[in-house]
């Protein structure tokens, strides 16, 4: 059994939430009554026109009785952008920072203020009006981590057009299919950026993209704003002239200082219904094409700012670090949308945690006094594995609060954040959540929650997850099974872009009246919930339900062990069995005593019938350019099957013949 964490009296002290008790009578609220409980958030906002009475929240999660459908605030009108810049300088944070911004040079940094933000924000807008932009229309993105990516991301918000980001580390091919699934009118992109010592060359990318939305998906988009970032940073690796790497198309291209200039710093809200779309983003379907996961004005906005007030536990005088990428979901929600809902003051760090140091982290956590450092299990993984000293040698003592999202986290590096990160005072939010969710549905708050290294934890406010047999019997008390959700709270998604049947299909289809997440979770004997991975990700060994990321973190915990992934192989006897890539720590053999030490402590921790049969030497694994394991791929190298079919969404395809090549 795993050991339970209290919050330190240091995290208790002046928390806004401080006990589990309070909690629970908020979270009960929350479902006996959503009007009230959104309500009374919802009054620091401003509307242009109230919600009609009887119209707070309406819903259809069973596709027997019609089609899905979520509305919350029906009839309101109100706009995100002036609630999160206008309405914050009205209250007295003018001169606020909103955000430090730190690039990938030490040398570089800058800070802005709302009123600063503001003003830039209504001149981009004003920009994007003058060229035709309107309320509804597609604007794309494609940006590093610089000032102008959220500037154009609420200039779109304050005018009603939708934006749809695509992180900039996808491929031409990508970026093409994503503009004109959406037909965006407008892509917004630099002419680079650095990654440590490497230089993408962003404009070259969205000049191959532009050319292949043209020819192979007969899409025109007219026109491509380019913000001039290189020359304006240090060069950080070796570089040709900026004008030579990318072309210069007349008819298309502007650059954004051209257009910003001479516009006002006024710039008249689009007043904006409750249910109309703010912004798309895609993620990865399981087959076919990406999915344009749609969400919308007032839910979305009221969730982002209720979630990052509590799970942060934010305070007026913190500096809140989310490490996420605005490219993904939790760049939207918790780099942009949340933190300025509640006039928060956040570092954004265009760079990456390895350069100029693998110290870069607890050397900008010290720098700008960080209180809230949110960032994924994968880099703390990668961080872990250049020793404590990088850490310890930094004043961290500003943190109150560890975030971690994006995959289940291993006990191992749990561990290693609490104890070292964090100095054992720390709370540790576990953030489980997807982009559909719009933000986080389980986890901690930092001054209530007991925690446990591994699980999630609790519902958040408005949250009532289920956990269901195959079958589709709930399962009560402690057990293992889908994870779904029974009701909508303001924040999920509304529809997929243009595919409402598919929307319905993959989310609603599988257990009829609930919105199933796809991810597997367990309610352990004091009511903790575990997710244990995507659904595809569990197998069955001699009848047993497995996890693969329980196998993998009990993996990891061997100290030489930094990284490890899980896959199911067919086996005549058992039905399915264990097998297992592993990435050692610097310095470490791999051998037959490593291997049987592994199995030993799998067989130990789970049970017999969960030791592997295959544990095998990795040199690094397939992952996206997100940081997820491309399962699908390595049980292709554990069958021994070469055909492995599309790779291009690998960050670098080359593992895989190594992987091949190290089978034992
Ligand atoms: C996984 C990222 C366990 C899960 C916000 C989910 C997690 C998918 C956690 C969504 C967590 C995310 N614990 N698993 N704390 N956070 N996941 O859409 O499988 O990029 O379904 O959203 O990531 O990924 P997405």
């Amino acid at each position: 059994m795993s050991r339970v964490y209290q919050p330190s009296d240091y995290v208790v002290e002046k928390s806004r939430l401080p006990s589990f008790e309070k909690y629970k009578e908020m979270h009960k609220k929350s479902l006996e009554d959503p009007e009230a409980f959104w309500s009374e958030i919802a009054k620091e906002f401003h509307w242009q026109t109230p919600c009609q009475p009887g119209k707070f929240v309406s819903y259809n999660f069973d596709i027997d009785k019609g089609d899905i459908f979520v509305k919350w605030l029906e009839g309101a009108t109100t706009n995100v952008c002036f609630n999160v810049l206008d309405r914050n300088i009205r209250n007295g944070h003018g001169d606020k920072i909103a955000y430090y911004w730190e690039g990938n040079h030490p040398d570089d940094y800058s800070r802005i203020t709302y009123k600063k933000l503001l003003d830039s924000v209504c001149m981009f807008a004003n920009a994007l009006r003058e060229n035709g932009v309107r309320k509804g229309d597609r604007v794309a993105i494609y940006m590093p981590m610089i000032m102008e990516t959220v500037i154009c991301m609420l200039g779109c918000a304050r005018i009603g057009a939708v934006h749809s980001v695509v992180f900039a580390g996808f491929s031409p091919d990508s970026l093409a299919e994503r503009m004109s699934d959406c037909k965006a009118k407008v892509l917004v992109t630099a002419d680079g950026a650095w990654r440590g010592e490497k230089l993408l060359v962003l404009k070259k990318t969205c000049d191959q993209a532009l050319e292949k939305a043209r020819t192979k998906h007969n899409h025109e988009v007219s026109l491509c704003i380019v913000v001039s970032h290189l020359g304006r940073v240090k060069p950080c690796g070796k570089m040709d002239d900026i004008k030579k790497l990318y072309d210069w198309n007349y008819n298309v291209d502007v650059w954004w200082h051209e257009i910003m200039e001479g516009q006002s710093p006024i710039c008249a809200p689009e007043w904006m219904n409750a249910e109309d779309p703010l912004f798309m983003l895609y993620t990865s379907g399981s087959t076919g094409k990406p999915k344009g996961v749609l969400h919308t004005i007032a839910g979305y906005m009221l969730y982002a700012t209720t979630t990052f007030r509590y799970v942060f536990d934010y305070r007026e005088k913190d500096i809140y670090w989310c490490t996420a990428d605005v490219g993904w979901i939790t760049g939207h929600t918790y780099v942009v949308y949340a933190p300025l809902a509640n006039a928060a003051t956040s570092l954004m760090f265009e760079g990456t945690p390895f350069y100029p140091d693998n110290d870069r982290y607890w050397s900008l956590v010290e720098k700008y006094k960080v209180t809230q450092f949110y960032t994924a299990p994968t880099a703390i993984r990668a961080l872990m594995k250049f020793g404590d000293e990088l850490v310890t040698k930094h004043n961290l003592k500003t943190l109150r609060v560890l975030g971690s999202v994006g995959e289940p986290i291993n006990p191992e590096a749990w561990l290693w954040f609490y104890n070292l990160v964090g100095n054992k005072r720390c709370s540790i939010v576990d953030t489980f959540w997807q982009t559909e969710t719009g933000g986080h549905v389980l986890t901690g708050l930092p001054g209530a929650s007991p925690m446990k290294p591994g699980a999630a934890g609790f519902p958040f406010f408005g949250v009532e997850p289920t956990l269901l047999d195959e079958s589709g019997k709930v399962i009560e008390g402690p057990g293992e099974g889908y994870l779904v959700f029974s009701r909508p709270w303001p924040g999920i998604m509304r529809t997929l872009f243009g595919d409402h049947a598919r929307y319905q299909k993959v989310y609603f289809s599988k257990f009829k009246g609930y919105y199933c997440t796809g991810d597997g979770a367990r309610r352990d004997e004091n009511g903790f919930l575990w997710v244990t991975g995507r659904i595809d990700d569990m197998l069955n060994v001699s009848g047993h339900l497995l996890s693969t990321s329980e196998v993998e973190g009990v993996l990891t915990e061997e100290h030489s062990v930094s990284e490890a992934a899980v896959v199911s192989k067919p086996h005549p006897v058992k039905g399915e069995s264990l097998y297992c890539f592993v990435i050692l720590n610097e310095g470490v053999q791999f051998g037959p005593e490593l291997i049987d030490a592994l199995k030993k402590r799998v067989r130990n921790r789970i049970g017999a019938f969960a030791a592997p049969d295959v544990i095998q030497y990795a040199p690094g694994l397939p992952k996206t350019r997100s940081g997820k394991i491309m399962r699908r791929i390595l049980r292709k190298i554990a069958l021994g099957d070469t055909d492995i079919g599309d790779t291009s969404t690998l960050a670098d395809p080359s593992v895989v013949d190594e992987l091949f090549k190290s089978r034992p």
